[in-house]
């Protein structure tokens, strides 16, 4: 053996991983109200085996956490920042996304993920749901840093015909039309094609159309598997199991949707990307157990900061990391992923506004420990929910006034290393039995607030323990206390009735 040829060999090998390293793919796929109890590997009765397998050969995150509502969830993935506007401290029913026809959108002062990703030399491609304004083009995906772009623009609507019915207050109307496009173009020929494979389909053939020599961020937000619940017939067939019809068709669309994943890493693996590409997967936020979601054994929603709306189903994939297959239980929160992001792309965050999130990928890829060591799930002295909650319907006592300079009152809930601690009335607080099943859940009486819980030791927040730990308590409540003196000021503006786009149009930018 020549051993300059050796040396020259090796020179070449650990070059290109450390040019691979430096820039990987980056492929972000995103569910919408994907429970806890619906991932395979949670013991789910649903079959996601692409989401087990890849997931299996990754690292899973398993105390890993995301916003209760579809909006804040996706603005802190874009902007790595907490408090960006109003949907974190002002969620309440009707104001926790946004509407079709609110003139609002993220501040288009924050700079985004895609661009951030775009200024490291990244080819920047988005599918499916924006959900983060859209009255102005301005706010649209194209103009805030994706080269592209399919998909609708709106928190919901028909898988098929993708068609959104919204009132319009001012104008006394519900209005139902397209909410579909192709970079800032309407989409039409799009009717009867199920979202899931439309976006599925997309997101393959970016991947096989891309340069390699350039590196590829891409980002899938899926539809799946938020209502309503609308499935393919073929997807169903294995289900014929469950009783219950909402779960038997949610269980479809969750198959559907691993089918998707699992058409983009063959794709990725057909290219000759896979072997440079770091892939996560996470949803939004908790199931909503009105549709079909199940988060068993976790308490509560989505819609609630209980862990059953913030604990977030999620796991990166791919050759990169150090050691896989192992799982991660580090602190790690949706807001990270734009600095872990950005960092893995070798980019610069400096042009950002201050961020909340922390560079995890250390954690993540090699089991160090994670540098955050706290999360603010939220602060929202607005928050009402009207969803109806079962059994009791109970709203807690709300308890008045100050305690320790935080008014308890106030919906809010924050996480320091093992302990969280909530205020307010925090959301639907049932142990949702799992479909089919007679689970009872003993837990404590309704608390009062504020609450005290061992994460750790106790993940289902069944013993309360502020009575216990009034130190921790006090801690918490002053951490609340100034997280809520930094909080943005509110701001959410009425409904334009120039929103309507007649019987004819689709909707989009008005203003
Ligand atoms: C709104 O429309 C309904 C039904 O079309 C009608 O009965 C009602 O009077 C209208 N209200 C206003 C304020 O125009
Ligand atoms: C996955 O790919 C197969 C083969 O191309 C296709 O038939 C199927 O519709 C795709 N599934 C989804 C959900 O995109
Ligand atoms: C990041 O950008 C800032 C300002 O543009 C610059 O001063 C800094 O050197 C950059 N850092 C890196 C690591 O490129």
């Amino acid at each position: 053996m020549d051993f300059s040829l050796l040396f020259a060999a090796l020179l070449l090998v650990s070059f290109r991983s450390a040019s691979a390293a430096a820039r990987p793919h980056v492929v972000f796929i995103l569910a919408d109200d994907f429970g806890w109890n619906d991932v395979g590997y949670h013991g789910s009765e649903i079959r996601t085996p692409n989401l087990d397998r890849l997931s299996a050969a990754g690292v899973r995150l398993e105390n890993y956490y995301v916003q209760p509502l579809c909006t804040p969830s996706r603005s802190q993935l874009m902007t790595g920042r907490y408090q960006v506007s109003q949907w974190q401290i002002h969620t309440g029913m009707q104001h926790q996304i946004i509407w079709p026809c609110q003139p609002h959108c993220v501040p288009l002062d924050e700079k985004l993920l895609p661009q951030l990703m775009k200024e490291a030399g990244y080819a920047t491609h988005m599918v499916g749901k924006w959900h983060l304004g859209m009255y102005r083009k301005d706010c649209l995906p194209t103009r805030r840093g994706f080269d592209t772009y399919f998909g609708y623009l709106l928190g919901s609507e028909d898988y098929f015909t993708h068609v959104r019915c919204s009132n319009i207050a001012a104008r006394n109307l519900t209005r139902c039309a397209l909410d579909l496009r192709d970079g800032e173009e309407v989409a039409a020929g799009y009717e009867g094609v199920y979202s899931t494979e439309a976006f599925g389909r997309r997101a393959t053939g970016i991947i096989e159309k891309h340069n390699s020599d350039e590196p590829l961020f891409l980002y899938v937000a899926l539809q799946a598997v938020h209502e309503p619940l609308q499935v393919p017939e073929r997807y169903l067939a294995p289900y014929s199991f469950i009783e219950d019809r909402r779960r038997r068709l949610y269980a479809g669309m969750a198959s559907a949707m691993d089918e998707a994943v699992g058409n983009i890493t063959l794709a990725l693996r057909r290219r000759g990307l896979w072997d440079d590409t770091v892939l996560v997967f996470s949803t939004d936020n908790g199931g909503q157990t009105l549709a079909g979601g199940s988060n068993w054994p976790l308490r509560g929603r989505k819609w609630s900061l209980w862990e059953g709306g913030v604990r977030g189903v999620g796991f990166v994939a791919g050759p990169l990391l150090k050691r896989p297959g192992t799982v991660c239980r580090e602190l790690v929160h949706v807001s990270d992923w734009l600095p872990t992001l950005v960092g893995l792309a070798g980019g610069n965050v400096s042009g950002t506004r201050p961020l909340d999130g922390f560079d995890v990928w250390n954690a993540i890829s090699e089991g160090f420990a994670s540098p955050r060591l706290e999360l603010l799930h939220n602060i929202d002295p607005l928050y009402v929910d009207v969803a109806k909650c079962p059994g009791t319907g109970r709203r807690f006592p709300l308890a008045e006034g100050v305690v320790s300079g935080f008014d308890v009152s106030v919906h809010a809930a924050i996480r320091s290393s093992n302990w969280k601690l909530l205020t307010g009335y925090p959301g639907c607080d049932v142990w949702f039995p799992r479909p089919g099943h007679n689970d009872s859940a003993p837990g404590s009486d309704p608390p009062k607030p504020p609450m005290l819980y061992d994460i750790e030791k106790d993940p289902e927040e069944r013993n309360e323990l502020s009575a216990a730990f009034p130190a921790v308590v006090e801690y918490l409540l002053g951490r609340l206390q100034t997280h809520r003196q930094s909080s943005s000021p509110i701001d959410f503006p009425d409904d334009d009735p120039r929103c309507d786009p007649g019987p004819a149009g689709a909707w989009g930018p008005w203003a």
